[in-house]
């Protein structure tokens, strides 16, 4: 993973911080020894020392999401010099990712490297994982379902419509591309031997959704929203049917995309044939 990447990601998930207060948007991105990218951004609050900062936001859903071998995190503000973790998230760092890479950055280009270790040379306590003292049987819990789950986007979609509203009407003849993150590549060998591919998303750009509803293309009937293709679903996850009409490398082709550019991709897969 390229620092500029990681510090790219951490500038993005910056524009999701709470920060009413200090007006200082500060965000994280930390990169798990899988390769898996976990955000964060300051959250604050009127009392303001409750505010927590995007480092351990960042750290907190991590290991909250079942991470637990990490490698790097980038830190993002827009303040020069790029903004170093304060001493409360180098402490927490250190107990829950050991001594990581630490990459700084801001609006102007200005980057720094420096380990943990650099950062707080003589830390207080462990950085080796304790597990908890849980019984195989909780670990079984059939609540297990409804703790979140956390996904990375394996690309994204990249066309000229911005916003939902100006996907056009003839969307199944126009093109898109599907850009996969250069280090999946591999994972797209023989692609171009299938016709048509299911591209799996997350609508990142849609809000709310109802239960039961008037479904489009269905005569306006109502349908419950597991039974027809609404968009506004509880997960925002998409599937959609497009035509595989070139792969260069990492980067595809697809006609008949109804996805607005910058739609997180989750996953691809072919269609069963007789689909
Ligand atoms: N802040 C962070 O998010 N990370 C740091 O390492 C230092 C400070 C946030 C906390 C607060 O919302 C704001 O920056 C204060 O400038």
């Amino acid at each position: 993973m390229k620092v500029e990447k990681l510090l790219a990601t951490a500038s993005a998930a910056r524009m999701r911080a709470y920060a009413p207060y200090s007006k200082n948007l500060v965000g994280a991105a930390l990169l798990t020894e899988e390769g898996a990218i976990i955000t964060g951004a300051n959250i604050e609050n009127a009392s303001y020392g409750l505010t927590v900062c995007a480092e351990r936001n960042a750290i907190m859903t991590a290991v909250h999401t079942g991470h637990r071998n990490f490698k790097s995190i980038a830190v993002f503000a827009d303040c020069s010099p790029p903004p170093t973790p304060c001493g409360a998230c180098r402490q927490v760092l250190w107990e829950l990712a050991g001594n990581l890479e630490v990459i700084m950055g801001n609006l102007n280009k200005e980057t720094k490297i420096m380990s943990l270790l650099d950062l707080v040379p003589e830390p207080y306590g462990v950085n080796k994982w304790i597990d908890n003292p849980i019984d195989e049987k909780s670990l079984h819990n059939e609540e297990m379902w409804r703790v979140s789950v956390l996904f990375h986007p394996v690309g994204y979609v990249s066309n000229e419509y911005y916003e939902p509203d100006m996907i056009p009407k003839n969307y199944k003849e126009l093109l898109s591309q599907v850009v996969i993150a250069p280090e999946m590549e591999d994972g797209l060998y023989r692609l171009e031997e299938e016709e048509k591919i299911n591209i799996i998303s997350y609508l990142h750009r849609a809000k709310g959704y109802t239960l039961k509803d008037k479904a489009k293309g269905r005569g306006d009937e109502v349908y419950g929203v597991f039974a027809c293709r609404a968009p506004l679903r509880p997960n925002s996850i998409a599937q959609t049917t497009v035509e595989l009409v070139d792969r260069k490398k990492n980067i595809l082709t697809v006609r008949g995309a109804d996805l607005v550019n910058g739609t997180p991709v989750l996953d691809l897969k072919t269609v069963l044939p007789g689909r």
